[in-house]
């Protein structure tokens, strides 16, 4: 089903694709855990291009690709000669002569296009300005593991969030509930919102926005938040904190959530800003897990896409 086909973006996989990720992440812990894992990629070379930081997704990806026997060829955009000039096109060539599969966080999303139709290997996004695909389903796989089930979900923040377009494009594929609270100013763009509108009519997912925070997270069970400023939007980043200010997710504003509700945050996260210091350190804060789990979902993408 995967097999050789790029996870660019969570709008291209069917519902039953997102299943099975889900389903082989959980099973990827419990083999890992186990200490029975397979080596499906015994013999296979995958590269992982940075054009930006990355702690969380860079180990766990590698770790991925070493404890299912294959092995991993990292650079950064200066080591490569994309840095002097070298169309992407002409890298994505030569690296399918070379590698199994090519993971890449990039500055640009359509930069993943061009490798995946050009490298002739799979291409998996680590993270662009657009989405991050492989955070949204490892997030979702800690939900479930938590509650055993899915249950509403509230994003509080900016709604031009690449972590946020992947999570809402999961939830409308799975016919999920998601609140999502932001600033008028940094709500998604018209053509996001037909497209999770499409998806969810198909679903019967329910995405909701709304601009009081409080309303949004009003007796949710997972109450999730990213950055002010993503990587990239530096030059935005006071007019964003500006906006963003009445967002910041407080012990306050938990109270408003459901007694039993968790907090989530891809990480790395700024304290004081879009969440206060006593939520991400405090008991209802999963984010260690979180971070844990892209282990198992990297695992789980390599595995059913290599
Ligand atoms: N959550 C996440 O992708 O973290 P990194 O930027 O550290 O990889
Ligand atoms: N939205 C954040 C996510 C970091 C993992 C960024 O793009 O910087």
């Amino acid at each position: 089903m995967l097999k050789g086909k790029g996870l660019i973006s969570v709008f291209d996989l069917s519902r039953a694709e997102v299943e099975s990720l889900l389903e082989t992440t959980f099973l990827m812990k419990r083999l890992y855990l186990s200490g029975a894992l397979p080596a499906p990629l015994r013999g296979k070379r995958i590269a992982l291009l940075l054009e930006k930081p990355s702690t969380r997704t860079r180990f766990s990806f590698e770790s991925a690709v070493i404890s299912l026997g294959g092995y991993p060829i990292v650079a950064g955009e200066r080591e490569l000669q994309l840095s002097r000039g070298e169309s992407v096109e002409d890298t994505a060539k030569v690296l399918g002569r070379y590698v199994h599969g090519i993971g890449a966080r990039v500055l640009k999303h359509e930069t993943l296009v061009r490798l995946n139709s050009n490298s002739g290997v799979p291409v998996l996004n680590l993270l662009s300005d657009v989405e991050h695909p492989l955070q949204a389903l490892s997030d979702l796989m800690t939900i479930r593991e938590h509650f055993g089930s899915f249950p509403k979900i509230a994003f509080v923040g900016d709604g031009q969030d690449n972590v946020l377009l992947s999570l809402m494009g999961l939830v409308a594929k799975l016919g999920l509930q998601l609140n999502v609270a932001s600033p008028r100013e940094l709500r998604p763009s018209e053509s996001v919102l037909s497209r999770v509108e499409e998806e969810s009519e198909r679903s019967d997912a329910v995405v909701e926005f709304f601009e009081d925070p409080y309303q949004a997270v009003s007796g949710v069970k997972v109450v999730y938040t990213d950055v002010w400023v993503s990587m990239g939007k530096e030059s935005e980043s006071e007019r964003r904190k500006s906006l963003l200010r009445p967002f910041s997710v407080t012990s306050d504003l938990m109270a408003y959530a459901s007694t039993d509700a968790v907090f989530m945050h891809c990480l790395p996260a700024v304290r004081g800003e879009e969440v206060e210091g006593a939520v991400l350190d405090g008991p209802r804060s999963i984010v260690w897990t979180q971070a844990e789990n892209k282990l198992y979902g990297s695992m789980a993408a390599l595995a059913l896409i290599i």
